[in-house]
């Protein structure tokens, strides 16, 4: 049977609509969600990120900052900003898009931002209350995964979980996500032997690897729901995630597309945490 197409897009313009009413409400109490977000430099794809996030800021009636630094911006200049911003009362979410230039500390900039304005989810408090499992502000893409999962309808406890991928950003949190929501999780990474085995043991795959199509239907389980978080640039200009989805498309149960899948719940996600910091900021 063909797998169904999760629809990223659909589901993503769905919780918009939640957030927008969310928001009228708050904003009739005297509070409107405020984001402000930092780029550095000229980076063409940090631009397009940048405006898509002003622009959602706009369609949900949030307030919004964007601060554009040069290239040559020093470390201390950006640290400064983030200061102000973390004592901004209209600001309730900070997010410092990523890469920097490699003359500033990532690190430094990311421990530099409020843990209560840490939209991004990234500042090792965020990491640490992901872990225990408090109620913090969770990673966007991570949150989204797990977001489209559950609107499949596919219970994740007791699942076996199996995540491809290490990074902090997608593949350390998406599996305490999943650990959280009860599934049995394995993290498979470029040092796993019997990948191919292993994947295809996963009732939920979940792939963030950075390689185009590198994910075929070899490595999934009849029935699974796959999850693509790859977005990857071929030499024909089109966009490709880390799963070959043709490939996959009889052998998995659900699938998301790129582009259309996960990319379009990251923003969303995003607006979702500003709308929580906002309330817990009043609260
Ligand atoms: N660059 C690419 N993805 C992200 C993200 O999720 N957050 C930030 N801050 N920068 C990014």
């Amino acid at each position: 049977m063909t797998a169904q197409r999760i629809e990223g897009k659909v589901i993503s313009d769905a919780i918009r609509v939640e957030i927008g009413e969310e928001t009228a409400k708050l904003s009739a109490q005297g509070i409107q969600p405020g984001l402000a977000v930092v780029l550095v430099g000229e980076d063409a794809a940090s631009k397009v990120y940048v405006g898509s996030k002003e622009k959602a800021c706009q369609q949900l009636g949030f307030y919004s900052e964007v601060h554009r630094l040069s290239g040559d911006a020093s470390e201390e200049e950006l640290l400064a900003l983030i200061d102000r911003l973390n004592n901004q009362s209209t600001i309730h979410g900070i997010l410092v898009q990523l890469p920097l230039p490699k003359h500033i500390n990532e690190k430094a900039v990311i421990d530099a931002i409020s843990p209560m304005k840490d939209v991004d989810g990234f500042h090792p408090v965020s990491v640490g209350n992901l872990v225990i499992g408090d109620d913090s502000l969770l990673p966007c893409t991570p949150a989204g995964v797990i977001e489209l999962i559950k609107r499949t309808g596919v219970s994740i406890a007791g699942k076996h979980a199996v995540v491809i991928g290490r990074s902090n950003i997608v593949g350390k949190p998406v599996s305490m996500l999943l650990l959280r929501e009860n599934a049995t999780v394995t993290i498979c990474h470029s040092r796993t032997a019997n990948m191919e085995e292993i994947a295809r043991t996963a009732d939920i795959l979940v792939v963030a690897i950075g390689k185009a199509k590198a994910i075929g239907s070899k490595f999934v389980k009849p029935g699974a729901v796959v999850i693509d978080v790859g977005i990857n640039r071929l030499e024909t200009g089109k966009l490709a995630g880390d799963v070959d989805y043709d490939d996959v498309l009889e052998t998995a149960g659900y699938v998301t597309p790129v582009p259309g899948g996960v990319g379009p719940m990251t923003i969303t996600m995003l607006m979702l945490n500003t709308l929580k910091a906002a309330k817990q900021q009043h609260a």
